[in-house]
């Protein structure tokens, strides 16, 4: 962590007088959770794996050192403030480098579009760039209509895709409604279900929308053989593959991407499009790609190359930090070490559940992606708050609140797996208590 000189823009207003500026200014309701939950936490100082609030439970307590097992869902794969990244983005910076303009062309997109091409499944050659996950979907979402000329879309019931556009008529209706957001050619499926899936591809879908291990939907594992089966209904009907590794992917189960190889060994399906958001930010820059097979890009445009703009997705800085991050996350030491850690930790999280029957019903995940699994939600959701008190960052997964999402950042070392579960551990034992 850094000395108190260096702390330019961390700290500058006590921790209540921010929550009050926040309550007035951002958003009252989301104060008064937290503050329902007993702690107001306010990120500070970050560096690693850890963080440390600006106060602690009470604004007159010391400061919490809190491990991030949320990781933003996959921003923080490298850690907070990782120095890799940190000196790509200043030596950027000091290099003159800037946003860009996106109505020209881009070496740096072009050198991250090929990047991202050679570390793509096969055939997926094309990358057009956003800023949030939610864009890049709907990016997705379009072209697909676009190439098919269909308007139909199928996405999994409780999966998440961003709350933007498109992407939000493929979530669960409760994020929709609010906001009368309805569309009859969106369908949604149980997840894992492909004889369901092929009830509902007709001829009149243009795309099938899945999360490879839907995050916020309850971390939930397709049996061996799903992903193949959908690929092959999509093709029956002339259907797009869209699959979302805004979490999964990027090296999160210990294969660059969860559809190729990162569920199942011997599974390695090849959709149509890969969306990343998240952590091809690592955590310093936004940045989202949709990536996709070279003849969808005719159908776009070849009458209209401005079809489609985003004038700060893609910025020459958010490449040039994407790029680094590319470099060390497809090192295959490094994906050695993700499914290393992810063995230990997911060991570890089973002989916990193993210890707790009455409490848990079921472990399951995929490299650094845990789901834990309780019989009941206040289970759920008073353990996540003990574990939070312990020292350690986790969520409830939001569209299926019987299931903690564990997700430490990627560069996660045994000790701290170790103290990790200890505190994980306490947290539900004190629940139990
Ligand atoms: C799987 C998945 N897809 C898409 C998104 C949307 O990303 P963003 O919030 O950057 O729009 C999220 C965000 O949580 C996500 O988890």
């Amino acid at each position: 962590m850094k000395e108190d000189s260096e702390k330019k823009y961390i700290g500058l207003l006590p921790q209540d007088q921010l929550l009050k500026l926040y309550a007035k200014h951002v958003n009252a309701p989301k104060v008064r959770t937290f503050k329902g939950f007993g702690f107001g936490v306010i990120p500070g100082e970050r560096s690693g794996i850890k963080f440390k609030t600006l106060a602690g439970i009470k604004s007159s307590d010391p400061p919490l050192e809190i491990y991030n097992c949320r990781s933003s869902g996959g921003v923080f794969n490298l850690g907070h403030s990782n120095p890799q990244i940190v000196q790509v983005l200043k030596d950027a910076l000091d290099s003159g480098l800037d946003i860009g303009d996106h109505m020209l062309l881009s070496e740096w997109r072009a050198l991250l579009g090929k990047k991202l091409a050679d570390l793509m499944p096969p055939g997926i050659t094309r990358t057009t760039f956003g800023v949030s996950g939610g864009e890049a979907i709907d990016t997705a979402i379009k072209f697909s209509r676009a190439y098919t000329k269909r308007k139909g879309c199928v996405s999994a019931i409780g999966g998440y895709h961003g709350h933007t556009g498109f992407a939000l008529l493929t979530g669960n209706p409760e994020f929709r409604e609010t906001f009368l957001w309805h569309n009859p050619d969106f369908k949604q499926v149980p997840f894992g279900d492909a004889d369901a899936m092929r009830k509902t591809v007709t001829n009149e879908v243009s795309c099938v929308i899945l999360e490879t291990i839907p995050a916020t939907g309850g971390v939930l594992i397709a049996p061996e053989g799903y992903f193949a089966e959908v690929r092959e209904i999509c093709d029956d009907k002339g259907v797009m593959l869209i699959m979302d590794e805004v979490q999964a992917g990027l090296g999160r189960t210990g294969q660059f991407w969860a559809i190729y190889g990162g569920m199942y060994p011997n599974e390695k399906v090849v959709p149509d499009f890969i969306v990343c958001g998240k952590g091809m930010s690592s955590g310093v820059y936004p940045l989202s790609t949709c990536s996709y097979k070279s003849f969808i890009e005719k159908k776009i445009f070849n009458e209209d190359a401005f079809i489609h703009i985003s004038t700060t997705g893609g910025s020459d800085l958010g490449c040039a930090v994407a790029n680094t991050m590319l470099d060390i996350q497809s090192d295959p030491k490094f994906l050695e070490h993700v499914r290393e850690m992810g063995k230990l930790f997911g060991d570890g999280l089973k002989k916990i559940g193993n210890d707790y029957p009455d409490l848990i019903k079921d472990v399951r995940g995929r490299g650094l992606m845990w789901g834990v699994e309780f019989h009941e939600k206040d289970q759920c959701q008073i353990s996540m708050l003990q574990i939070i008190k312990e020292g350690v960052l986790l969520n409830y997964c939001g569209n299926k609140k019987d299931t903690l999402i564990i997700m430490p950042p990627l560069i996660v070392q045994n000790n701290e797996i170790e103290e990790v579960l200890i505190r994980i551990r306490n947290g539900i034992n004190k629940l139990r208590k």
